[in-house]
């Protein structure tokens, strides 16, 4: 045990006095500054192993926990140590923050190794992949010919919409044939990062009024002189309208903000449409501004409840607070990419991207806070800290949460029959995981998570389609696929 304590104490050297660490003010590095993967490689690997295999300690990676393994007994096994048989105690060396922020490391790292032995679901086209209550069929239904699809909508007559980023509506016919030409005179839309033409739903009364609602990033270009190149101004923006002779017709605004919202940001942009009872309930994403997620006369970091037509309802929960915009009806929100409801209970979940870790799964309660960036599971991605702080008062906790992230992307519910032992369960896409997971969630807890897609391309959106069949759209490949069943 000698020999571990002049291990640390050798690792330690240039900022111990006696047997009491502190950090010194003149020589000692800065860890404020340093990134967690740093620190570790640093100040951990010596003893627990580059890739946190172990040595004189214990491997991080193995799933057993001699202290408890929660993050918080992680986190205290870190802060407090034990020196007696030579781990550090590194509370007043690290900050709090960079604590929380090595507990998410050494996650990323146990899942990463635990996935590394695992075999998944990952489908061929035509061919049968099993999981747990169903296997499926991985059917091409548009394999060419679009660019960057982003999300998907069905028509009682069969067709489909698709939109493409760069802002191109297109009309899937229902023999399953690409429609060669886009949707004449849709909104322009503003390219710009994550933003274009995004969103596409029709009226859940389509059928009598003909409506379709685009959500996408509204805005314009300034130019600068002296600048080559322009200024770009976008915000999220929501318009209905109808199709007539392959042409967008009959235009409404539903939902437009002000000019002084507009961001030069190209990140977090949301959407997703959610219609209930005569309102319809859609995202903006915080725009890459953190902090101005709380700030309620901001749209962004919001969901918004709105009339089918675009008027605020009466009952939202901040009509007439002073600041507020009344169409806010949840805030706190870093990047939601998914929102459906349960027909059984009427709750409206959503997912969104966490930074670095803390990507979320939440149900949605008007008035409510999500807490973005105040609380979060997650760090930056550069593995410098964000904050330690998880919970807090008056800020929801969500129903799940991932470390490391999963990138979620489009979320749905299943409705329909095709696949019985799915029904109601929720089926959540994941981008950089290139996954579409299940999950069945029983009074607000999930109860039972399995990847049932994975490594065919990035799952850009998933939804369950009137046919009873599960769409799937995938961006590298482009392509929209459909699961159909086999047991
Ligand atoms: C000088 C060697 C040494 C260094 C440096 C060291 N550890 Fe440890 N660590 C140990 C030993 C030995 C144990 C087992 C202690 C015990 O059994 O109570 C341990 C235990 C732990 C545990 C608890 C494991 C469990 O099974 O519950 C965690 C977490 C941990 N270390 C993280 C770190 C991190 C993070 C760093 C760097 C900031 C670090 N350690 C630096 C030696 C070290």
């Amino acid at each position: 045990m000698m020999f571990s304590k002049l291990r640390v104490l050798a690792a330690l050297s240039p900022f111990i006095i006696g047997s009491s660490l502190v950090v010194a003010d003149d020589k000692g590095p800065d860890f404020s500054k340093m990134k967690v993967q740093d620190i570790f490689g640093q100040y951990c690997a010596n003893c627990h192993g580059v890739k946190l295999e172990g040595g004189q300690g214990g491997s991080l990676i193995d799933g057993e926990w001699k202290h408890g393994s929660s993050d918080e007994d992680l986190f205290r096994s870190i802060a407090k140590g034990n020196l007696e048989l030579g781990m550090t105690p590194w509370e007043g060396i690290l900050s709090q923050d960079q604590i929380r922020a090595m507990v998410i490391f050494i996650r990323e790292k146990e899942k990463e190794a635990k996935v590394k032995g695992m075999s998944f679901p990952v489908p061929e086209p035509g061919k049968l992949t099993k999981t747990q209550h169903h296997d499926y069929i991985f059917e091409m239904v548009v394999e060419k010919g679009l660019e960057n699809p982003w999300a998907l909508a069905f028509l009682p007559d069969g067709r489909k919409l698709v939109t493409e980023k760069a802002g191109r509506l297109r009309v899937v016919e229902a023999d399953g044939r690409l429609s060669p030409e886009p949707v004449a005179d849709t909104p322009k839309v503003i390219l710009h990062g994550q933003g274009g033409l995004l969103e596409v739903a029709p009226h859940p009364d389509y059928a009598s009024n003909g409506w379709i609602y685009l959500g996408f990033s509204d805005g314009w270009r300034e130019e600068i002189p002296g600048k080559k190149k322009p200024k770009i101004h976008t915000q999220t923006a929501v318009v209905r309208g109808r199709i007539k002779d392959n042409a967008w017709v009959d235009q409404e605004w539903i939902y437009k903000a002000d000019k002084a919202h507009y961001t030069s940001s190209g990140a977090h942009f949301g959407t997703r449409f959610v219609f209930d009872q005569g309102y319809l309930y859609f995202i903006i994403g915080e725009r890459g501004g953190l902090k101005i997620a709380q700030d309620l006369g901001n749209p962004a970091g919001k969901i918004f409840r709105l009339h089918e037509d675009g008027r605020v309802p009466k009952d939202n929960p901040f009509v007439g607070k002073e600041g507020a915009l009344p169409a806010i009806w949840s805030y706190g929100h870093r990047n939601p990419q998914g929102l459906d409801i349960d027909s059984r209970d009427g709750r409206i979940y959503n997912t969104e991207h966490g930074p670095r870790g803390g990507d979320e799964l939440n149900v949605i309660m008007p008035g409510a806070n999500y807490g973005w960036p105040v609380i979060t599971y997650g760090m930056n991605y550069d593995g410098t800290p964000m904050t330690s702080e998880t919970h807090r008062k008056g800020m929801e906790q969500p129903v799940t949460h991932w470390v490391p992230s999963i990138a979620t992307c489009g979320l749905s519910f299943y409705r329909g029959e095709k696949f019985p032992k799915w029904k109601n369960d929720l089926f959540v896409g994941a981008l950089k995981q290139k996954e579409v997971r299940r999950l069945r969630v029983v009074d607000q807890e999930v109860v039972e998570e399995e990847i049932i897609l994975k490594d065919y391309g990035r799952v850009r959106d998933v939804t369950d389609a009137p046919d009873g069949f599960i769409y799937v759209i995938l961006n590298g490949p482009d392509c929209i696929v459909r699961l159909t069943p086999q047991r």
